[in-house]
């Protein structure tokens, strides 16, 4: 199930095992109060175990009793009776993520929606255990978030919970080393009630203030990266307008013809993993600065040049080649048809 940290859960009949947060906390999941599920039931078995996005998770037992948790929770709630022991039942997740309970009553097929908030709410009411707070409201609207170099994300966390009982709101996130996390607690205590509001801004390590960029027909975002491109079908005859003195270069910048002068395909000879900038001093000589400079921005004078002897159509590769701008290897194609002028 989805998890910041890589979480497992597992039965058989007889028993449910945990682990989660990375195998940190693990054990078998058992009912409040008593030592194992058979116990619990009778020495019924256990038929299902489904849950749905939010992290609701029920068990449904051979003899129809029912018991709840949150993913997460190493203990499980026992509901409320909802369907007769003896009647054949099932419990599915429709795609509204409502838990239905199908049954054969009496020779007839009969779908019941499970309430599992009001009813977990019901079972749970004056339990001191059960929940430790009073309200948990956040800013997360999706289970999992993407974030790309650059990118920022700001989220929130309200907890409200009766003095005293030192509730915490954690954030747990994956691959923490290419973050950076900035969390800031405001604390509140009213009438015997504490509240604690955290806001977390997370951003990738990559700072960048770089902004061609579409998802299949979408527009996503402007690009402001630098890029290269290249020609399909090998065609070289088209320039660049702008010189690397032009174009303000410290050190003499790199060409098609040096990137490929070790042999490895177009694809692959120049990109992120290789690109160096002519902005930095370099501690070599400065070069000739005289030649075309072929990297390209939105925002630079660099422009392509095309001949104008004949109608020809240009099938072009682009590729990002900032190191910085993402974790995707950002490529696209396009055409250019240039129209020239019949020579008699
Ligand atoms: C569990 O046991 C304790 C102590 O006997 C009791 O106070 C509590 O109500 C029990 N909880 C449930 C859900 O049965
Ligand atoms: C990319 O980001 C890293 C870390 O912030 C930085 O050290 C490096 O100079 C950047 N590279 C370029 C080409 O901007
Ligand atoms: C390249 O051509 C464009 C369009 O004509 C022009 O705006 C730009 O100044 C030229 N760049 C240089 C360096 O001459
Ligand atoms: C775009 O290219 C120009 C030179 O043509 C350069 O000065 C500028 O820094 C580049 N922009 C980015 C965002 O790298």
């Amino acid at each position: 199930f989805p998890s910041a940290l890589s979480s497992l859960l597992m039965w058989n009949r007889e028993v449910i095992l945990f682990s989660f947060h990375n195998d940190t906390r693990w054990g078998y999941l058992h009912p409040i109060n008593e030592t194992n599920l058979s116990q619990a039931t009778n020495g019924s078995h256990i038929h299902q175990v489904v849950m749905d996005s939010s992290l609701n998770m029920l068990v449904k037992m051979e003899n129809n009793m029912l018991f709840f948790c949150k993913v997460g929770m190493e203990r499980l709630v026992r509901m409320h009776p909802w369907t007769e022991p003896g009647v054949p039942a099932a419990l599915y997740l429709n795609p509204e993520e409502q838990f239905i309970m199908i049954s054969l009553e009496e020779g007839r097929v009969q779908a019941q929606s499970y309430p599992v908030r009001s009813e977990s709410r019901s079972t749970t009411r004056g339990d001191p255990d059960s929940c430790p707070f009073i309200t948990f409201t956040h800013s997360m609207s999706k289970l999992t978030y993407y974030i790309d170099k650059g990118n920022c994300l700001e989220l929130w966390a309200d907890v409200v919970y009766p003095e005293n009982k030192g509730v915490n709101v954690q954030l747990l996130s994956n691959r923490k080393q290419l973050l950076m996390i900035k969390e800031r607690t405001y604390f509140e205590s009213v009438y015997g009630v504490d509240k604690k509001n955290k806001v977390m801004v997370t951003f990738n390590q990559y700072i960048s203030e770089l902004a061609q960029q579409y998802d299949g027909d979408k527009f996503v975002q402007n690009v402001d990266a630098n890029f290269i491109v290249w020609d399909k079908f090998g065609r070289k005859d088209y320039s660049f307008n702008a010189t690397m003195h032009q174009v303000a270069c410290l050190c003499e910048a790199q060409t098609w013809k040096k990137m490929l002068a070790g042999g490895s395909p177009l694809e692959k000879a120049w990109g992120p993993e290789n690109y160096r900038s002519c902005f930095v001093l370099g501690s070599g000589k400065l070069g000739n600065l005289n030649q075309p400079y072929e990297v390209m921005n939105r925002s630079s004078m660099n422009y392509l040049t095309f001949p104008s002897v004949e109608n020809t159509t240009y099938v072009f590769n682009v590729k990002i080649l900032d190191p910085n701008y993402s974790f995707c290897d950002l490529q696209a194609v396009f055409a250019v048809q240039t129209y020239g002028e019949k020579i008699w």
